[in-house]
């Protein structure tokens, strides 16, 4: 079993305004999986629901949010549950000490107010509640040294920090505790590029001692060619290909995929980059069939009128396409209420 298995998920944003209701589907019966150890980027423009997903990977699911319906399912030493269905206080256990986040916008988790000093206390102390105060403070400051960060950040307060700075500090308190898995959405974004470098190299390091699984959240394909090993492709709440990294990016199979990796800068190259025609649909109101379909260079009735699956199409590589399949994805009406109503 894969360390997580991610089943027919869909999480909607329901609101209502004048009797009506309206959804946004963020996501939209996603399945697909990840193995210990890896580090899978996922890519797509602003708005197709990465932040979404993450959020639901980590139970963070809060109204006008809502999962209708599937599975995330974990797996790691012995223990093997679904992140949707566990009790609450189950669900404290897990997040952050083996299912942890580096939210988007380093200031979330830091409290304003609070030197960081105590906010690392305060994580330490939720999950290690047998370890002496000695204990939690060699635990910190061997992390903070570790990671290459000055001791002083650990007595300073969130706004004392550059923003390069916060963001690495934000970075030691999610791998504090040496999670199993980390789900980091846009780690490096609003940062200036030598910053980001620090924080993708620390990222890296992490991977190396800590041997987490990490999924990393950004547009920025430069940032994925980086660190990412495999690479998914998101558009419109829809993964709709997942491969290793030179495989994506020398020969993309999906023809949203080959948009985006066609329309990256290239050095020395001077054309103008090609996009995609047209806009991304709103996810209020998505096209019937293939998401991608009104913008599709190779569209064809199938992709009007069918939803394609995403389907094993090699070794590690995974694409949702009528041009390498010819299987529907199924029930994607009946989705189904089973929590958090
Ligand atoms: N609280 C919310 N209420 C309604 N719609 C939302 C909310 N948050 C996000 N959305 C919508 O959900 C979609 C996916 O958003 P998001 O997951 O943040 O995308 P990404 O991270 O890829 O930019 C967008 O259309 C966004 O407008
Ligand atoms: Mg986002």
């Amino acid at each position: 079993m894969s360390l997580l298995e991610v089943e027919n998920l869909s999480a909607y944003y329901i609101t209502h305004a004048y009797g009506v209701q309206r959804d946004v589907r963020a996501v939209d019966n996603i399945t697909f999986s990840m193995e210990e150890n890896e580090i899978v980027g996922l890519a797509g423009e602003s708005g197709c629901g990465k932040s979404t997903l993450i959020k639901v990977l980590l139970a963070i699911i809060k109204p006008p949010l809502r999962v209708l319906s599937g599975q995330v399912n974990y797996s790691y030493d012995g223990k093997k549950f679904n992140l949707l269905t566990l009790e609450r206080e189950q669900l404290r256990k897990v997040q952050w000490e083996d299912i942890s986040y580096i939210p988007q916008g380093s200031m979330s988790t830091l409290n304003p107010v609070r030197k960081i000093r105590k906010t690392f206390e305060d994580v330490i102390k939720a999950h290690k509640k047998s370890e002496s105060r000695e204990e939690y403070e060699r635990l910190m400051e061997e992390h903070i040294k570790y990671l290459g960060l000055p001791l002083e950040v650990l007595d300073s307060y969130p706004h004392q920090l550059s923003g390069g700075m916060r963001q690495r500090t934000t970075i030691a308190l999610a791998t504090i505790l040496k999670p199993k898995i980390i789900f980091a959405d846009e780690p490096t974004t609003a940062l200036d590029v030598v910053v980001q470098r620090g924080v993708i190299q620390m990222l890296k390091q992490l991977h190396e001692e800590q041997k987490n699984t990490m999924l990393i959240v950004t547009h920025d394909m430069a940032v994925h060619a980086n660190v990412a090993e495999k690479i998914a492709i998101m558009y419109a709440g829809k993964i709709v290909e997942i491969a290793e990294k030179k495989e994506l990016f020398t020969a993309p199979k999906h023809p949203y995929s080959q948009f985006l990796i066609q329309s990256l800068p290239r050095i020395g190259d001077k054309r103008r980059r090609t996009s995609a025609p047209g806009n991304p649909p709103s996810l209020a109101d998505p096209p019937p069939g293939c998401r991608f379909h009104p913008r599709c260079p190779y569209v064809k009735d199938v992709c009007k009128r069918h939803i394609p699956k995403l389907i094993e199409y090699e070794e590690s590589h995974n694409i949702a396409c009528f041009l390498y399949s010819s299987e529907i994805e199924e029930g994607e009406e009946i989705v189904q209420e089973i929590i958090r109503s």
